[in-house]
């Protein structure tokens, strides 16, 4: 089984161009339990060592002509699509999503870095109107420097690049913190980093203790940013830790995506999009359908679709080709989801389908549809990170945008209508980052990708994703005759 990632498998991490520290900590696969690999135990020391070679590697990489950084860069994408068969079998492995999804994944995150390798070449600045007769104006673009990032265990592989590509691009230089459960695919990363020719120190991976390092990166004054993915929780945590040393934050925080289904929505293309919005990945994406609004014409006819679609969904360990559903990523995770399904039931939900622990035992979850769903249950206060759905009754538009808006969270919403005037409307009126419409699947590096509210701060991916990365500098020239 290992022979397909022994190519890209690293036991060690990765701190100025050097594999260092002892593989202690055990990675092990969340659909069988078995250990995949063991990584090191690293903690604050390193991780201050990591930042000094990155604040050292930042006086070279920024100053290295924009041309040699995007070949660099598209070095390191050529080398991901040479092994994406092998990254996303350790994806699969070590985070448990199907091999199809992970190939996906993979061909998705490399795709930040094709695109960023062209936009280190387009950084421009700006010569503004002068106020004065003998004064001009300008604008410099420089690279923020040090960036500290905190990545989750979700999308191992294109998390990491949706954040580190730009920065890299922009001439900043990245230490890198994967999660805990799913470090093996950012060293395999690393590792392509070192094979593409990144000077020493200009990218690092540090594992260990996550806490001593998430402490070191956002209090070290060297390190002037942190782009963090992962929970809310943890980001406000980030966010005031940095608060000292008044470090940029860039936040991709938790969503509780509606997804609104009106009477006049081509049925087939909603059932389609809400499976696939909300299924990915077993339901562990921040941008998962949480709260299914199904306008009360259509509500029977489209929970009974449903129900037959998700029946049919083959659940199981990844590497089989079959397997449509993974495990969750740990015990938490599958605690999580079985006190949302309680809860709901409890509260007068029923279950059209699933609603337990799987057969296969360990992290599986039935893949579940509840209807009578509503808003004063724990399902519709946070989201679920799991394969429920939980389905709402609604008749009014102007109910539904306002429920749909009420929640501290806005990072992706959904809308399934043939209208055009109400496709505008919702498109207005949603008070979200991201508005996908009659479809359940919108992420690519040439959108931006990002939340209002408690669901962040900054844009990934697009051309606005590398102007986190970058300082406005104000040049005034004087004195001209
Ligand atoms: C996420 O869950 O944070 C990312 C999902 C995506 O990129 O589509």
């Amino acid at each position: 089984m290992h022979q397909m990632i022994n190519k890209i498998l690293q036991h060690q991490c990765y701190v100025n161009g050097q594999w260092i520290g002892e593989s202690i900590d055990p990675v092990s696969n969340p659909a069988t339990g078995k250990e995949i690999a063991k990584i090191p135990h690293l903690g604050a020391h390193e991780t201050r060592q990591a930042i000094e070679a990155a604040s050292s590697a930042l006086q070279i990489w920024k100053k290295i002509l924009p041309k040699e950084r995007s070949g660099i860069l598209r070095k390191w994408f050529d080398l991901q699509i040479e092994h994406r068969d092998e990254l996303a079998h350790l994806v699969t492995l070590e985070q448990g999503k199907p091999l199809a999804e992970a190939r996906a994944e993979v061909t998705y995150g490399a795709s930040f870095v094709e695109f960023y390798a062209e936009e280190a070449k387009r950084i421009n600045g700006d010569v503004l109107p002068a106020h004065r007769a003998d004064g001009r104006n300008f604008v410099l673009k420089q690279p923020i420097g040090v960036v500290g990032a905190i990545t989750p265990w979700n999308f191992p592989h294109a998390m990491i690049t949706r954040k580190v590509a730009p920065a890299l691009a922009a001439g900043c230089t990245v230490v890198c913190k994967p999660a805990p459960d799913t470090p093996l695919t950012a060293l395999a990363l690393a590792h392509l980093a070192q094979q593409a020719g990144f000077p020493d120190g200009v990218f690092n991976v540090i594992t260990g203790d996550a806490q001593a390092i998430g402490e070191e990166l956002t209090s070290n004054p060297l390190v002037r940013m942190i782009a963090f993915t992962g929970s809310t929780a943890v980001g406000k945590l980030l966010m005031g830790q940095c608060a000292q040393t008044v470090k940029r934050v860039a936040l991709e925080l938790g969503g509780n995506a509606p997804f609104i289904i009106f009477d006049d929505a081509d049925m087939d293309k909603a059932i389609n999009a809400v499976v696939a919005s909300k299924f990915r990945n077993a339901g562990q994406t921040c941008v998962c359908a949480n709260r299914i609004f199904v306008h009360d014409k259509i509500y029977d006819e489209f929970a009974q679709l449903l129900s037959v679609t998700v029946e049919n969904f083959s659940v199981g360990e990844g590497l089989d080709a079959n397997v449509n559903i993974g495990p969750l990523i740990n015990t938490k995770a599958l605690e999580k989801v079985e006190h949302h399904v309680e809860n709901a039931t409890q509260k007068g939900a029923s279950i059209l389908t699933g609603g337990a622990r799987h057969d296969l035992s360990g992290n599986f979850y039935q893949p579940t549809v509840l209807s009578g769903v509503t808003t004063d249950m724990q399902l519709a206060k946070e989201e679920t990170f799991g394969p429920v759905a939980g389905l709402f009754r609604f008749s009014s538009e102007d109910d539904v945008v306002a429920e749909a808006n009420n929640t501290t969270s806005g990072l992706a919403a959904y809308v399934c209508t043939e209208n055009i005037s109400r496709i505008w409307r919702m498109a207005e009126d949603l008070e979200y980052g991201i508005v996908s419409v009659n479809e359940g699947v919108f992420s690519n590096e040439l959108a931006p990708f990002g939340g209002m509210k408690e669901s962040g701060l900054g844009r990934e991916g697009s051309h606005y994703g590398i102007e986190e990365f970058l300082e406005l500098k104000f040049v005034f020239l004087g004195g001209l005759s």
